[in-house]
This record gives C-alpha cells, structure tokens and sequence, in this order.
C-alpha cells in the first residue's frame, strides 16, 4: 500500500510557543506549515527531494488563536516538467465549540531537484474528477498570467 500522492491534510495544536504574548499565532508560524504540508504532496507526487520556488497569494482572512486546531490541506493542482503546483487551505478550529473559519490559502510552486540541486522531470499527473480538472485549468491560467 502506498500514500496518495495527490493530497494531504495535516492538523497542529496552536501552543504558547506559536504565538505573541496577546495569544494571536505568528503569520510565519502559519506560513511554515503551509510550506511543510505542500512539500509532503509534492515530495509524494514526485518522490524526490524538492524546493520552494515561490509562494502566492497568501493573505490572512482571520487571526488564529492558542488553542485552535490548525487545519492544512494541502492539493495537487497541477506538473509541469519539473514543477508543481500545490494548493492549500488552512482552516481553524475552536475544538471548545466547533466553530471553523477559513483562515487563509495560498499557491505554491515546488521543483524536484536531483543530487546536484538541479531540476530534474517528473512524471505528469493527470487530473481525473471534474474538481481537479477544475483546479488544472486554474493552475494553468495562474501559470500563463504570471509568464505573460
Ligand atoms: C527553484 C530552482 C530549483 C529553479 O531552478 P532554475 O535553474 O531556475 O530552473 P529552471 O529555470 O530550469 O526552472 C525549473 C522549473 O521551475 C519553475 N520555476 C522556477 N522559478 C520559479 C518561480 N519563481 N515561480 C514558479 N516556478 C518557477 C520553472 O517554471 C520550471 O518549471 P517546469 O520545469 O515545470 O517548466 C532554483 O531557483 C532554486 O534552487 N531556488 C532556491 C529554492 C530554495 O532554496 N527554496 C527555499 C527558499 S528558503
């Protein structure tokens, strides 16, 4: 049996040590989850040892509070030769009542690299439900605008 390799969903406790004296999370406390639970999806995909090559459209819709149940879930949208790019959303949750707000969700494009820190081919993925044909097209539009 193998893990899929299309997505994960990663959750964390937020603990004193995540956050300000006021008990809000750091944003780069966040932001370095999103980067880990990115990295496990396109390590899987790729099962290569792989890099950031760039993080987007990142913003903070809510605080994020110590006690919350951070959740991270993390899709593959879309390869290239080399790279892909992985979605994700974070969401938290108040366990003391069950409320979750979307926190944030941001695109992030990884490369496999070989022994050599080059880049290195990937096997393709190919999306096979209307969702993540969706999330395909979109990826590729993000792609095109941000090379045009
Ligand atoms: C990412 C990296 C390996 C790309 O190397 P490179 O020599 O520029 O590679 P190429 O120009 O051949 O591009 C390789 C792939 O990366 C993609 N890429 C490179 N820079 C990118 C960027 N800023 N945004 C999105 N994709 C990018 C290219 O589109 C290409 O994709 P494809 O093969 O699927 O078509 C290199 O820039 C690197 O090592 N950067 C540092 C990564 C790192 O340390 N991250 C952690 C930061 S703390």
């Amino acid at each position: 049996m193998t893990a899929p390799d299309c997505c994960v969903t990663m959750a964390h406790m937020m603990m004193p040590q995540h956050a300000n004296p006021q008990g809000n999370v750091h944003g780069g406390v966040v932001m370095k989850f999103i980067d880990d639970a990115a990295a496990v999806v396109a390590m899987r995909h790729s099962r290569s040892t792989v890099v950031t090559a760039a993080v987007e459209q990142l913003s903070f819709h809510h605080p994020v509070f110590i006690g919350n149940l951070l959740s991270l879930k993390a899709s593959l949208n879309m390869t290239g030769r080399t790279s892909m790019e992985i979605g994700v959303r974070v969401e938290a949750e108040n366990p003391l009542n069950g409320k979750i707000v979307h926190i944030a969700s941001a695109y992030l494009t990884f490369v496999a690299i070989d022994e050599n820190h080059q880049p290195k081919s990937i096997n393709p993925w190919l999306p096979d439900t209307p969702e993540s044909k969706r999330r395909e097209l979109d990826a590729r539009a993000r792609k095109k605008r941000k090379n045009s």
